[in-house]
C-alpha cells in the first residue's frame, strides 16, 4: 500500500495529531501529514504543527460556529486537495463536516470520539458518561458518514471510570488510549486490510 497522505483537522490542543506524529516518527505507521488545519485561530494543535515544520494554517469557518460548510468547506477541500491528501483526520475538530467533503475524499474521512458509540454522541461524551453512572468509558475511531458520531467503527478502546473520578480526570484516562487508538486505526487504512461492509469494519 502507498503512504498515507495525512490532511489533520483539530480545534484545540493537538494531543492526538502528536501521537500521529510519534507513531510516524517510530516507524509503527506508513504515513505523513501533509496539511493541519484548525478554525480556532490560536489553537495549539497549530503550534505543535509549527515546531514540526507541517505546513498548516487557520481555517476561517465563520459565519457558522459548529459545522463546516460553504465557502469554509470549498476552501477545506481546495486545499487538502492541493496538498495531495488522501486521508482526512478529525483529531479533535469540534465542527460538523458535511456531505460536500465527505464526497471529496469517499470513505476517507476518520474521526476520534472519546465515548463508546453509539453511547454519548456530541460534546463532553467522558462528562455525560460519568453523569450517568457508566462503569466503563473509551474512545471509539470510525470513519465519518453524514451522521453525527455514527460512521462505521475502525477501533474501540474501553477505560474503568473510577469511585472519584472528575470529567477532567476521566478524560485524561480516555486520552492515554486515544493516542494509541488513532494510530491502530490509522495503521488498518494504511495496511489496506479492511473492507467496509454496510456498518460493519471487517479487519484482516
Ligand atoms: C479528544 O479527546 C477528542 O476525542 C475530542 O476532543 C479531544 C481533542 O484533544 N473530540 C471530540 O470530542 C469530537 N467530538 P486533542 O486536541 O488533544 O487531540
Amino acid at each position: 500500500m502507498a503512504r498515507l497522505k495525512l490532511g489533520v483537522l483539530g480545534s484545540g490542543a493537538g494531543s492526538n495529531m502528536q501521537s500521529i506524529v510519534d507513531a510516524i516518527d517510530a516507524g509503527t505507521l506508513d504515513a505523513e501529514i501533509r496539511i493541519v488545519l484548525a478554525d480556532v485561530q490560536d489553537a495549539k494543535i497549530l503550534d505543535r504543527a509549527k515546531r514540526r515544520s507541517i505546513p498548516c494554517r487557520y481555517l476561517d469557518c465563520a459565519p457558522w460556529k459548529t459545522k463546516l460548510e460553504g465557502p469554509a468547506e470549498d476552501r477545506c477541500i481546495e486545499i487538502l486537495r492541493s496538498a495531495g491528501v488522501d486521508t482526512v483526520v478529525l483529531a479533535g475538530f469540534m465542527r460538523i463536516v458535511k456531505p460536500k467533503l465527505l464526497a471529496a475524499f469517499p470513505n476517507r474521512v476518520v474521526n476520534i470520539h472519546p465515548a463508546i458509540l453509539p453511547a454519548f454522541p456530541g460534546v463532553h461524551s467522558w462528562t455525560q458518561a460519568l453523569d450517568y453512572g457508566c462503569k466503563v468509558a473509551g474512545v471509539t475511531v470510525h470513519f465519518v458518514d453524514a451522521g453525527t458520531d455514527s460512521g462505521p467503527i475502525l477501533v474501540q478502546k474501553t477505560v474503568p471510570v473510577m469511585e472519584d473520578d472528575t470529567p477532567d480526570t476521566l478524560h485524561a484516562r480516555i486520552q492515554v488510549q486515544e493516542h494509541i487508538a488513532y494510530p491502530e486505526a490509522l495503521n488498518i487504512i494504511a495496511t489496506g486490510k479492511y473492507r467496509i461492509e454496510g456498518r460493519r469494519v471487517r479487519i484482516g
